[in-house]
């Protein structure tokens, strides 16, 4: 019943991410840094939040569009009120044969084994150094490497594949970069590399603080060498690399230096049900008052399909560093990345 609806750039709609929640319990410099997100910040109050019966609504919608791959997201997802119950209703969707999760896994080990029953396939965790004290600086709570471990060991026996996300800032946790490819090798669990990107208004972001996919190639190369493997997918955002000793693989996520908007077929929405076509926008689109006011299946499907095909967004392959300074953006914290 699928139908297929494409954007202005010929672009499919395949992958909705979903925020849950616009908190987190970690406050990463490059993300929430306190001075914006401190005891007074106004979070979003629950009657805002899109409902668990709502988000599924709306997910079956997007999967009759094309969607096949959804991945819930935050701030920090597990800090939503029974999760496992939203992802159970997901995994009820006809033709979603992926349903996956972006978290700090500081909750993950108590939450594995029942996020795993309820159907999730997939777990992203966010780890951006394998050393207390650089770890407990980028997480701005001086939370230990030892819960994060250990959630992710508990995904993984509970049968849920686990990749790693490190964002990596130059002078910030640049040296963790080997000792990361290093900790991880041979464990089965990929390590995405990520270039710091721009996203929001308060993280003080420049190009000079960027350490891009070729120095962290080359930086890995000489002490384990490296060699470019075929993406998974067609999209896929990280490009592959394998250790050339057998060790396993890695990627690199390289939004600056080597944009993918090309192949984005990506939409966001956000905690309070706003549809977000680009990482990068300025505004979303409501889909939760319509809902609300009682719009048919039909509306909304059409409301869809308009704000899909009228979509044009490539921020990544535009960027230059006076347009970051002048644009308004969305907080990454409230799309979920
Ligand atoms: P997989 O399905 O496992 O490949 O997940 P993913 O890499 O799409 O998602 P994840 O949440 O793990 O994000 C990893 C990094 O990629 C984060 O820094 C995201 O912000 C970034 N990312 C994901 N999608 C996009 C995108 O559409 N545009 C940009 N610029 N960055 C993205
Ligand atoms: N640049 C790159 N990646 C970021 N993330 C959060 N903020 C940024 C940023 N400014 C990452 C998180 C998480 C994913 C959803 O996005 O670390 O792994
Ligand atoms: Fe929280 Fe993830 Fe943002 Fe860090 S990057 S503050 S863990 S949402
Ligand atoms: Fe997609 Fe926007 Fe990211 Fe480009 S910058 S890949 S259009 S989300």
């Amino acid at each position: 019943t699928e139908s297929l609806v494409f954007d202005q750039l010929n672009r499919p709609l395949r992958d909705l991410r979903i925020s849950v929640t616009d908190r987190c319990n970690f406050r990463c410099r490059y993300c929430m840094p306190e001075e914006t997100f401190g005891p007074d910040y106004e979070f979003l109050p629950k009657t805002s939040l899109l409902q668990f019966e709502e988000i599924t609504r709306l997910a079956r919608m997007f999967v009759q569009m094309g969607v096949e791959k959804i991945r819930l997201t935050g701030g920090e997802p597990l800090l939503r009120k029974d999760l496992p119950v939203l992802v159970g209703m997901l995994s009820n969707i006809d033709g979603l044969n992926d349903i996956a999760l972006t978290t700090n896994a500081s909750l993950l080990k108590k939450f594995a084994i029942p996020l795993k029953q309820a159907g999730l396939t997939r777990v992203n965790v966010s780890l951006d150094a394998i050393h207390d004290e650089t770890f407990g600086k980028m997480n701005g709570r001086g939370t230990k490497i030892k819960p994060v471990l250990e959630g992710i060991q508990a995904a993984s026996d509970a049968g849920l594949n686990v990749k790693i996300n490190m964002v990596v800032q130059k002078g910030i946790n640049d040296h963790e970069v080997v000792p990361m490819a290093e900790y991880f090798r041979h464990s089965g669990h990929i390590v995405r590399f990520i270039e710091y990107m721009d996203v929001g208004n308060s993280n003080g972001w420049k190009f000079d603080h960027v350490m891009n996919k070729k120095d962290i190639i080359d930086t890995i190369s000489k002490v384990y060498p490296l060699e470019p493997i075929e993406a998974s997918y067609f999209g896929e955002v990280a490009s592959r690399y394998q250790f050339s000793d057998g060790a396993g693989e890695i990627g690199v996520i390289s939004s600056v230096s080597d944009s993918f908007c090309s192949s984005c077929t990506r939409a966001r929405l956000s905690a309070d049900g706003a549809l977000y076509t680009c990482l990068f926008a300025s505004r979303g689109t409501s889909l939760r008052n319509p809902l609300r006011n009682g719009a048919s299946d039909e509306d909304m499907q059409k409301m869809l399909t308009d704000l899909w095909n009228g979509r044009h967004d490539r921020y990544s392959d535009e960027r230059t560093e006076e347009g970051v300074a002048k644009r308004e953006k969305i907080e990454m914290s409230f799309i979920g990345g």
